[in-house]
């Protein structure tokens, strides 16, 4: 079993790391009919890490910024992850950001006839609640908590220090320091 689940981490971070490298995704808004095949076979891939490997807690916590990292995700020192990322190669982590237990931080929307692709940037000491999720194009401030269950939507940004919470989330108040 362990050597199972060490191939399989293995395939997928390899394959996903040649298709960023031989077509790295770039933010923009994609007609659907016109979606590049290599962009279809990250998401597949990503789907697959995040199912079976994430969502499963097949991938133990402790490992789980190591292997964002390999995916291509710009990261921090002593980043806590227990939720998951689709399109990692488009988010940055700062350092000791949290993320809580399934949340989702998800670089893309498709919205009408098209598919917007954004990057995500959680600063220094952020906290994103458990079940939290977060769109494309946000941008979380230093210190800034998300709450639990919370959907920050497309192009939010939040300044460093507030506490927003809710669907959509709004802001709450500073916090306190
Ligand atoms: C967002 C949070 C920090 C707010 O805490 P708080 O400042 O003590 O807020 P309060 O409990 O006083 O609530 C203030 C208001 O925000 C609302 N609220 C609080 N948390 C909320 C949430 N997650 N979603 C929606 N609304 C929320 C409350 O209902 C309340 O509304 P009201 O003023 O209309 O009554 C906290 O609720 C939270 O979600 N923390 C994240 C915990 C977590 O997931 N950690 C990661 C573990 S892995």
């Amino acid at each position: 079993m362990a050597v199972f689940t060490v191939g399989f981490i293995f395939t997928a971070i390899l394959l996903t790391r040649g298709l960023i490298v031989l077509f790295p995704v770039t933010p923009g808004k994609i007609p659907l009919d016109k979606i590049p095949t290599s962009w279809i076979l990250l998401v597949f891939l990503d789907q697959f890490h995040n199912f079976f490997l994430v969502n499963t807690d097949l991938l133990p916590f402790e490992l789980r910024p190591l292997f964002y990292r390999c995916l291509g995700t710009k990261m921090g020192r002593n980043v806590r992850i227990g939720g998951f990322i689709a399109d990692p190669s488009l988010v940055t982590l700062g350092d000791n950001a949290n993320l809580g237990g399934r949340c989702a931080l998800t670089c893309h929307v498709v919205e009408g006839k098209s598919v917007s692709l954004g990057t995500i940037k959680i600063g220094k000491n952020a906290l994103v609640g458990a079940a939290a999720m977060i769109g494309p194009f946000v941008e979380i401030g230093e210190g800034a908590v998300i709450g639990g269950g919370s959907l920050v939507t497309k192009g939010t940004i939040i300044p460093p220090g507030e506490i927003w919470a809710g669907n959509p989330a709004r802001c709450l108040r500073k916090r306190e320091t």
